[in-house]
């Protein structure tokens, strides 16, 4: 199912996940427009037009959901209301049932073991004698404490250690509504990502090995160097998950293999996601293709892959050294236009195809 002429995409935010779905949606022929609260953002650079206001600007929202045929967002904190608002004048996928599962750590958890997929075991906390209180229950001395809103790269999270004073923890998280888990002696961290379309077909990529610094993504690495069973394991669990909440889009479920062979989930992103970038260069319809896709109506894409891949994130100062990229046969490099360089900031990332041989000049 194709329309000609193509449609113009909505996306709200301007990052660079926003940015890679413009250039993707470009390559289908569509036009983009961008809704996000900054000048100049990454995607609005590749964009046709862009509407710069706030959130809840209800007059820049309807002028912005008149000028497109559907709408998309690419990052989760958009408040719901304001999809709510645009679903009045123009579809918007994935719907605000997955955006209010994956906003909240609690619900999110309570979602995925209602659907039978196990995550660590976890409590809600809003102070800090619940935390204490699980530590006895749960008979550990050490616990994970995450606010159950606006986390990412590890912000809004801290270790509490039952020697630590608890209000000093507490007190540093600044939320009173905290997620407590058990921590995980995980062999490995992987993630897979699912697009799927409005008839019920999916396509999954396979699961990937991530590896964090100052828990921010450093390297994927495609496909995960994991048994075959749980490649399987771990795809059917993501794909139930876009089963259970009647994807339209692109989701991402991350994961911890544990050391006795385990896979727990642990974060659903709701959007194409920083593991998933490998498929720019490695596979027949990436998953920004697949998003603008499913997104927009579109049959989905096929995910083959036709190389494996290693993902490099370049953060602040990387994108200073990219020489050594340029230099070998088999680096793709991606920047995303961002003018200020910042510490633990996203500045682009690199491809390495089919790391492991030797290529043919
Ligand atoms: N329960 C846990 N046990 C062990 N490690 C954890 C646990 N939860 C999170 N982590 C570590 O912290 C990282 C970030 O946590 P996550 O829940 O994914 O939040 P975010 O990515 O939004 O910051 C994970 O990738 C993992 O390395
Ligand atoms: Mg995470």
């Amino acid at each position: 199912m194709s329309e000609y002429p193509p449609k113009t995409l909505g996306i709200l935010g301007g990052g660079q996940l926003g940015r890679m779905s413009a250039m993707a949606a470009a390559k289908l022929g569509m036009r983009v427009h961008i809704f996000c609260p900054e000048e100049n953002s990454p995607a609005s650079m590749v964009s046709e037009k862009t509407y710069v206001a706030k959130y809840n600007d209800k007059e820049a929202l309807k002028e912005f959901a008149q000028s497109v045929d559907t709408i998309t967002y690419e990052f989760e904190n958009i408040p719901v209301e304001t999809v709510q608002f645009l679903q009045k004048f123009k579809p918007v996928w994935p719907d605000d049932k997955l955006l209010e599962i994956a906003q909240h750590r609690v619900k999110e958890k309570q979602f995925l073991n209602d659907i039978g997929i196990k995550t660590a075991r976890w409590s809600f906390a809003n102070s800090p004698q619940d935390v204490l209180n699980i530590l006895k229950e749960w008979n550990v001395s050490s616990v994970i404490l995450k606010t159950c809103r606006f986390g990412y790269d590890g912000k809004g999270q801290a270790k509490y250690n039952a020697k630590d004073n608890i209000d000093i923890v507490w007190n540093s998280l600044k939320s009173e509504e905290i997620i407590i888990e058990e921590i995980i002696d995980f062999a490995c961290e992987i993630s897979v990502i699912v697009a799927r379309d409005k008839i019920g077909q999916t396509a999954c990529y396979p699961p990937v090995l991530n590896e964090h610094k100052n828990h921010i993504l450093h390297k994927t690495t495609a496909p995960a160097p994991i048994p075959e069973n749980m490649i399987m394991e771990a795809k059917k669990i993501t794909e139930i998950l876009a089963d259970a909440v009647d994807l339209v889009g692109v989701l991402a479920l991350e994961l911890f293999v544990t050391k006795d062979g385990k896979i727990l989930a642990n974060e659903i992103a709701p959007r194409t996601h920083n593991s998933g970038h490998w498929t720019m260069d490695a596979c027949i319809c990436n998953q920004f293709e697949q998003h603008v896709r499913t997104v927009t109506g579109m049959t989905i894409g096929y995910p083959t892959r036709h190389s494996n891949a290693q993902m490099i994130n370049l953060i602040g100062n990387d994108v200073k050294k990219l020489e050594k990229y340029h230099e070998m046969q088999n680096a793709s490099v991606h920047l995303y236009g961002k003018q200020e360089i910042k510490e633990n900031r996203k500045m682009g990332h690199v491809n390495i195809i089919n790391p492991d041989k030797n290529l043919v000049k």
